[in-house]
């Protein structure tokens, strides 16, 4: 598998000092954490990208079957000639599908990881030969500047995947204002949200018949060793999924099979068998909570799509707070917006 790719990279190279003071602070809290962001290297990119197609892993299948057969739908609620801004584009596999529909004036993918980040704008520009693509690379849940030649075009942020999932309530709701900031008045938000459901669904697809989920989350610690000079015994650790059903979230866990004691950049920790290290969260969201959860973001939404089986969830809102609050005069667009608004279609696979 990919991941011993860059086992050759130089770890000079590689040194980030916010890796370093995530992992160090992390591993020293109780319960240990290490922020999720991390698990997305070029080879953590890569086993995400294999995780998507997995026949346990629903949630790509149903977001793109969602998009593809409410595309025109979409297209017709955002209008043409936006800027298409998409948050942590990975593969942008989904991407083409939205950009075939609304008829975009540019695109610009937001990516942490340099080297998808490229390799999809070249992939995007050759698809779309007529549509300029600005890739920025950045942690998107920092501030942003966007580039000055897309300055005076209304955008359509993009935000599939679930991605909002993986961060705790406080910090979805912090990044959607901070997308309505940076995408600004008049903008749109098109975002995936997977929903709750059964356990029997949703533990396999972060647990895999295969181990690639398993690799994925175990290739922190790889990286902990490359990048950090760390003696982590990785095989000594266990990828764990479970049910939190009070946060209604997927919780993945690495833990300890033995007791483990190993140095990150010389500093020494020691783990009893049994303890483990919290590295992602994966929140579901009913209906009603996800629309909550925008509004509380500073989005209205005004139109939902799902799945046959409600696996999962595609919303589409505006940004800025309706103007259908009784204190507020009622104007002809919220009357349009609250149409669109309980229009829930079904798509099937
Ligand atoms: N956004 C994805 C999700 O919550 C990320 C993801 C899928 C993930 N599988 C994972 C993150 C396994 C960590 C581990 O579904």
């Amino acid at each position: 598998m990919a991941l011993q790719e860059n086992d050759q990279r130089s770890p000079v190279a590689e040194f980030d000092p916010a890796f370093r003071r995530d992992v160090l602070e992390g591993l020293s809290r109780r319960p240990r954490a290490i922020p999720a962001c991390w698990l997305y290297d070029r080879s953590g990119s890569e086993l995400f990208e294999a995780i998507t197609m997995l026949p346990e892993y629903y949630p790509t299948r149903a977001e793109r079957s969602i998009l593809s057969r409410a595309a025109s739908e979409i297209a017709g609620l955002t209008g043409d000639a936006r800027a298409v801004v998409e948050f942590g584009s990975g593969s942008s596999s989904k991407t083409p599908i939205l950009l075939s529909a609304v008829n975009p004036s540019a695109y610009v993918p937001i990516d942490i990881s340099i080297d998808f980040l490229w390799e999809s704008a070249e992939r995007l520009s050759a698809m779309f030969p007529n549509l300029p693509v600005y890739p920025i690379e950045a942690d998107f849940t920092g501030t942003l500047q966007l580039p000055r030649a897309i300055e005076n075009v209304p955008r359509l942020g993009f935000f599939p995947g679930s991605t909002i999932g993986n961060l705790v309530v406080p910090a979805a709701v912090d990044l959607l204002r901070m997308m309505a900031k940076t995408l600004g008045r008049g903008s749109m938000l098109l975002i995936g949200i997977d929903r709750i459901k059964n356990t029997d669904a949703l533990l396999p697809a972060y647990d895999d018949a295969q181990g690639v989920t398993a690799a994925f989350n175990l290739n922190i610690l790889h990286r902990i060793n490359r990048d950090l000079r760390g003696t982590v015994p990785v095989d000594a650790f266990r990828h764990v999924a479970r049910w939190n059903e009070a946060e209604a979230r997927i919780e993945m866990h690495l833990m300890a099979a033995r007791d483990v004691r190993f140095t990150v950049d010389g500093r020494h920790f020691s783990m009893a068998r049994g303890e483990a290290i919290h590295t992602e969260n994966s929140l579901k969201y009913g209906p009603h909570a996800a629309n909550v959860l925008l509004r509380a973001g500073g989005w209205t939404p005004i139109a939902h799509w799902t799945d046959d089986g409600e696996l999962f969830s595609v919303i589409l809102a505006k940004e800025g707070a309706a103007r259908s609050d009784p204190l507020v005069k009622l104007s002809q667009t919220d009357a349009v917006d609250r149409l669109a608004f309980r229009r829930v279609i079904s798509v099937g696979d």
